[in-house]
């Protein structure tokens, strides 16, 4: 038994929901209030942001702007010129995932990823010739802001400084946690205890404990560990898995930093692709790497509670034909956010159960579980002890038969029901030659659009090991036949590849995309202009495009505040893709491409008579 569908589908609307998607898991409760009040914004492919009529716009904290350390605060260059020092106290560049931490009605920290860098862009002289310097520049233009922001009747403002203000970056000292610290896997030359590490970089979707600390998750840290091409011959099934082969690096770090460099330092790599625990109100406390939770290009690590009050973390790992993970703690949770419960719960991450999701047909799923010594996860399969099996957690996957998705990204749990949405953001190689078929959970071969999939857990409860599952949307442009596309109702807005994923304390669902720069406005993905945002009310299966970004952006990162009167969104890499060489954006500075160097930024969006957003 899984859960009552009397009490969940009250409305017709809800019905024909039920009708559409069939058996599983099905809709969550209706939305409090009136939804979906705005006005649809048409797709775009201009620069600018458009959001409804009846809505404002600012932004906020583009890369290179002071983050507001006292004493510390150095003006963006507009021609790149800021030194590695600077850039370590300003904004970093591809502002990811972020939530807001509340101080009052008012005022509140700000606290975001720094996904990657675009070296081009972030260097007077681009990336040639590769410097030490760049290198320093560079891993400080990743990691994390906190930020101070407040409202007036103005609107919103950064607080400058603040006592909050804080940049961690690819060379903060951070702490290694739970099953993998210290073991061999993790000693390296400058730190032979395996305890200690050198930044986190890469970061991009998030979490919030219930403890009120800030989960950064190191995504494709592959690409800045490099070395000598012709090595690549030894790279080892792990290494081949995970990503960090010689010569197949985005960046030259490995040149000037030795860490970088894989055939001198094999293990410096397991020190990365973990999530990261960031007290975001001790500007001194030192982030955690909390290996519990197993390595892989982790995306997302949403919390939730069981019902014994214990900690759930749903993860994905976002690469093609990659695994969605859950992690419930073995203690239970201290309440409340204050720094007494931060700091009793400061263990809670390091020891737990990890699991791996099986997606069966009929709409049914279950989580294995990664442990040592069960499951086969033994040493004459290459798992010697428990640090091996949350290190290598990919592999560790395949032995217990996890299902293989669609590129996890985003998840993100409802309020009221419990019920749980991940983004699959799509899968160009499904069905190809050697590479796995189509499932139940991934049915699109060639999947070119992505969709998002839900499910419930048995009991009502974030600790089962079983639960029920159904796609609440296959995305795409539905006038394409063969594209599989499969929309709750007919008169929803189309969209392609979503990515990010946030669930206001309504329960309204918003959506954002990450269509590919190449793909933007072109071939199949013509119709679907920009990358954008939309709003979804999951009990009544109505979706509507609230936002649109700038040319070559992806939207990603969204917070509604708890009064609901304010939504803050990331709008990464404006200008990625190059026309003639040039960003094809010059957001928010400049209005034509090549009037200015385009920078990622939040923007803070409000209804202009003050009311809900999304309603
Ligand atoms: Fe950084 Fe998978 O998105
Ligand atoms: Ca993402
Ligand atoms: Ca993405
Ligand atoms: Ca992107």
């Amino acid at each position: 038994m899984t859960f009552d569908r009397r009490d969940l589908f009250k409305t017709g609307a809800a019905a024909a929901v039920v009708a559409l998607l069939g058996e599983g898991c099905t809709s969550a409760a209706p939305v409090q209030g009136a939804t979906l009040g705005f006005t649809a914004v048409p797709a775009s492919l201009a620069d600018a942001v458009a959001v409804p009529p009846e809505y404002q716009q600012q932004v906020l904290y583009p890369w290179g702007s002071p983050t507001g350390i006292a004493g510390s605060m150095p003006a963006f260059a507009p021609d790149a010129s800021n030194s590695a020092a600077d850039q370590a106290v300003q904004a970093g560049m591809h502002h990811d995932g972020m939530h807001f931490f509340a101080m009052g009605q008012d005022r509140g920290l700000l606290v975001m990823n720094h996904e990657y860098t675009d070296e081009q862009l972030l260097h007077t002289d681009g990336a040639s010739p590769w410097t030490a310097d760049k290198t320093r520049k560079s891993l400080h233009a990743m990691g994390v802001s906190v930020i101070e922001v407040e409202r007036s009747s103005g609107g919103w403002r950064q607080v400058l400084p603040s006592r909050y203000a804080r940049r961690i970056h690819g060379n903060t000292p951070m702490r290694i946690a739970g099953p993998a610290a210290g073991t061999p896997r993790m000693r390296t030359a400058a730190n032979p205890a395996g305890d200690q590490v050198f930044g986190t970089f890469a970061n991009c979707a998030m979490g919030v404990t219930p403890w009120g600390t800030y989960l950064t998750c190191e995504e494709n840290f592959h690409a800045y560990f490099g070395g000598p091409k012709e090595a690549a011959v030894r790279a080892t099934e792990a290494q081949r898995r995970y990503g960090t082969v010689p010569g197949s690096s985005w960046s030259e770090y490995w040149r000037f930093e030795e860490r970088f460099d894989l055939t001198k330092h094999p293990n410096e790599p397991h020190r990365f692709g973990w999530v990261v625990e960031i007290d975001p109100f001790d500007p001194e406390s030192t982030p955690v790497k909390r290996t519990a939770l197993g390595r892989k290009h982790q995306e997302s690590a949403t919390c939730t509670l069981t019902k014994d009050g214990r900690v759930a973390v749903y993860m994905g790992d976002d690469s093609e034909f990659e695994y969605i993970y859950k992690f419930v703690s073995r203690d239970k949770v201290t309440p409340g956010t204050d720094a007494a419960a931060r700091a009793a719960n400061r263990e809670v991450l390091d020891h737990g159960t990890l699991y791996v999701a099986r997606f069966d047909t009929g709409g049914r799923g279950r989580w294995l579980e990664l442990v040592h010594g069960r499951n086969a996860l033994e040493a004459p399969n290459g798992f010697a002890d428990p640090a091996d099996v949350v290190v290598h957690a990919r592999m560790a996957g395949d032995l217990v038969g996890a299902t293989k998705m669609d590129r996890p990204e985003w998840i993100a749990v409802h309020p009221q029901t419990g019920e749980v949405y991940v983004t699959l953001t799509g899968n160009t190689d499904r069905g190809k030659a050697g590479k796995p078929a189509v499932d139940a959970a991934n049915p699109r071969a060639n999947n070119r659009f992505g969709g998002i999939l839900r499910w419930r857990e048995d009991g009502g409860d974030a600790a089962s090991a079983s639960f029920a599952w159904n796609h609440f949307v296959l995305a795409g442009d539905p006038k394409l036949p063969d594209a599989g596309v499969r929309y709750p109702r007919p008169d929803d807005d189309a969209f392609g590849n979503p990515d990010g994923l946030h669930i206001d304390s309504g329960g309204l669902l918003w959506i954002q995309t990450d269509m590919a720069g190449p793909r933007m406005g072109k071939g199949s993905h013509a119709a679907l202009g920009n990358n954008t945002m939309l709003c979804a009310d999951p009990a009544t299966g109505r979706i509507k495009r609230f936002l649109t970004g700038p040319s070559g952006c992806e939207i990603t990162g969204c917070v509604v505040t708890p009064d609901r009167r304010t939504l803050f969104v990331n709008i990464q890499h404006p200008g990625e893709v190059r026309v003639n060489g040039m960003p094809n954006s010059a957001w928010p500075d400049g209005k034509l491409p090549g009037s200015a160097r385009p920078r990622s930024a939040t923007l803070a969006v409000q209804r202009r008579d003050g009311g809900i957003v999304g309603t």
